[in-house]
């Protein structure tokens, strides 16, 4: 099978290394090439680790299947595409219109997005029955389960296909229906955007916070602890998507996201979030 993974942001590399360590040829696309530049050695980077603690992961020969390209026509061949660009709309829209151009009529088109209506995408392409959401968890090499979502039009053929190429990859699936947000980020974005409620009226700090949390609710993490893990960037835009396909206040971001983000306060892969790094 071939793989394309669009998009080598903090999902899009995780993505890449999981299904190169299963076997499979990746090529590894990205619009920015200062991202393209580091993608193999940050995945090298992330496989040498994983190498410490499992001695039968071979470093050279998982990166060796993977290509890293600036150019769409690599694209041609490929039996799935796995997008993983920002969350948003106008963004994952060109995405999708420009891969109708070059991917052959086979394709299955996995869209990776925290809460965007797949039967929204689908309606950007002319194969509504080959397009998926894979809703994949971060850190995607660690993570064994993904949250599928079936479009209106996605056809059963195709959950069956992307249902064995993830078990291929050793994650397990829950399929659900389509609605902004899915099962999972209507949830978590909630409870993510009450906590940063919580730290911006001073109620708790950061650590107290995801602490009461963690020792409350037997969760593995915090609130907060994982808005700085998903980005809280990419939270933000994820809450977004959701007040403007729901049209409900419970879903307005909190004013401290938005000026964490224009700091450049991202969290974990800016160094500083809720918490330092
Ligand atoms: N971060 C998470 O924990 C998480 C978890 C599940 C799903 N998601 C979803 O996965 C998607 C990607 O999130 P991320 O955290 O990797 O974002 P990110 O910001 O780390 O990476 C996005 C990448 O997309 C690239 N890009 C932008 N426009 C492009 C284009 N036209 N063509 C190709 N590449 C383009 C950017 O250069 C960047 O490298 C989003 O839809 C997000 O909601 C994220």
């Amino acid at each position: 099978m071939k793989i394309g993974v669009i998009g080598a942001g903090v999902m899009g590399k995780g993505v890449a290394q999981r299904f190169a360590q299963y076997g499979q040829e990746v090529v590894l696309y990205d619009i920015a090439p200062k991202v393209l530049d580091t993608a193999r050695e940050d995945i090298k980077k992330s496989l040498k680790i994983a190498s410490m603690f499992n001695k039968a992961i071979d470093v050279e020969g998982i990166i060796s299947n993977i290509k890293v390209t600036s150019g769409y026509d690599e694209l041609k061949d490929m039996d799935f595409i796995i997008e993983n660009v920002n969350e948003d709309i106008k963004i994952k829209e060109t995405v999708y219109r420009d891969l109708e151009k070059v991917c052959k009529e086979e394709c299955i088109y996995m869209v990776n997005t925290s809460c965007i209506p797949i039967t929204l995408i689908g309606s950007y392409t002319n194969r509504a029955d080959k397009v998926i959401g894979v809703h994949f968890m971060n850190p995607v090499p660690m993570k064994n389960f993904a949250e599928v979502i079936k479009g209106c039009k996605t056809s059963k053929e195709t959950i069956e296909s992307i249902r064995s190429l993830l078990k291929g990859a050793g994650i397990e699936i829950e399929v659900v229906n389509d609605s902004a947000g899915f099962v999972s980020n209507r949830l978590s974005h909630l409870f993510m955007n009450e906590a940063a409620a919580l730290v911006y009226e001073g109620v708790a700090t950061a650590e107290q916070i995801d602490n009461v949390f963690k020792k409350a609710f037997g969760h593995k993490m915090g609130p907060l602890e994982t808005a700085d893990l998903i980005g809280v960037d990419t939270v933000l835009d994820s809450l977004k998507v959701l007040y403007d396909h729901y049209e409900d206040s419970k879903y307005r971001a909190c004013p401290l996201m938005k000026q964490m983000v224009y700091a450049g306060f991202t969290g974990r892969k800016a160094g500083k979030g809720f918490y330092n790094y």
